[in-house]
């Protein structure tokens, strides 16, 4: 058994932060690339998905980029495979890199998944886990780009649990220039050293604060997502309670810049997080973002896979 060095120089796209931001901006450039101007870098090879959690965006997303990209993907459950139950997490990666070019997993803990890239020599995709959702960060950033322009500088508004979407989101707007801010209730929100953290990435501002009306103020861009999250359903009465008063509505949305867009990475719970008249709104943007979650696993897996921009290709990228 050849167990690859883990000092590899493979790329694998665990947390927005695994890319510089040059990189991110070439991966949002191939997004917007005709699927034909990518080649079919997957010609006759594999690439396995692995859910432990139940998916409809992620799962329809991933399958199709493959697809698209000239592959064959392999759609496994995971109690199927069972990580650390019915063998080794490393086992596991370590067998399917022998079948596929590329392995991703949605997954309870963030560490299954840096136990895998760690051991293997094919990229390694962090479909969501505990602590972050990077796919669903591209396709945010892509749909904000779409809708506002250059982002540098416009201010997105979080509204709710600081949660593993939250988390990625607040990376890649951070390292795109955009002024973060969070409104969360007590005990739900970034701990200070988190924020210190985004600020470093490059936000010209992070703010957090436990009224969403100080948050969206003159915001280009609102974001929710569910209080209760996959493995916090014994919380739910509980948090319900927790998050009174976090409710996206139209009287929150209209204090946020007259253009502002409404964002939900979904599925979303109308009357909780946020109001039907809001998510089915002329500001909402939620199912543009969602179809955006094909267009940016493409060009996620294009990169990971050695594709660059057309513009880029003759400065040799970097
Ligand atoms: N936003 C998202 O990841 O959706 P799914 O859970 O349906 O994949
Ligand atoms: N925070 C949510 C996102 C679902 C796509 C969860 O982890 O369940």
């Amino acid at each position: 058994m050849t167990i690859t060095d883990s000092t590899n120089s493979t790329r694998h796209l665990l947390d927005v932060t695994d890319f510089t931001v040059d990189e991110i901006r070439q991966i949002l450039a191939l997004a917007e690339q005709p699927i034909e101007s990518l080649g079919r870098p997957l010609a006759g090879l594999g690439v396995s998905l692995i859910f432990e959690k139940p998916s409809n965006r992620t799962r329809h997303s991933m399958e199709m980029a493959v697809v698209q990209l000239g592959g064959h993907p392999v759609y496994t459950r995971g109690e199927e495979v069972g990580f650390d139950t019915r063998e080794p997490v490393e086992d596991i990666a370590l067998i399917m890199e022998g079948y596929h070019a590329l392995i991703a997993a949605r997954v309870f803990e963030h560490s299954t998944v840096t136990r895998m890239a760690a051991v293997v020599g094919v990229p390694v995709v962090n479909m969501l886990s505990d602590q972050s959702h990077p796919l669903q960060a591209f396709a945010d950033a892509l749909t904000m780009q779409q809708c506002l322009g250059d982002l540098s500088g416009k201010t997105v508004a979080y509204v709710g649990d600081y949660n593993n979407v939250s988390r990625s989101l607040g990376e890649i707007c951070a390292m795109l220039g955009m002024h973060l801010r969070f409104a969360s209730p007590h005990g739900f929100g970034a701990p200070e050293a988190e924020l210190e953290r985004l600020a470093l990435l490059g936000a010209p501002s992070v703010e957090q604060s436990v009224r969403p009306a100080e948050a969206v103020t003159g915001a280009h861009a609102v974001h929710t997502d569910t209080w209760v999250s996959m493995g916090q359903e014994a919380e739910k009465q509980q948090r319900l309670q927790q998050f009174e008063g976090f409710t996206v509505d139209a009287a929150m949305m209209s204090l946020a810049d007259p253009e502002a867009i409404f964002m939900h990475c979904l599925p979303a719970y109308r009357g909780i997080e946020v109001t039907a008249d809001v998510i089915d709104g002329p500001q909402s943007v939620v199912f543009q973002q969602g179809h955006n979650r094909l267009h940016a696993a493409r060009g996620a897996l294009a990169f990971l896979l050695g594709v660059r921009p057309e513009a880029q290709e003759s400065e040799g990228g970097s």
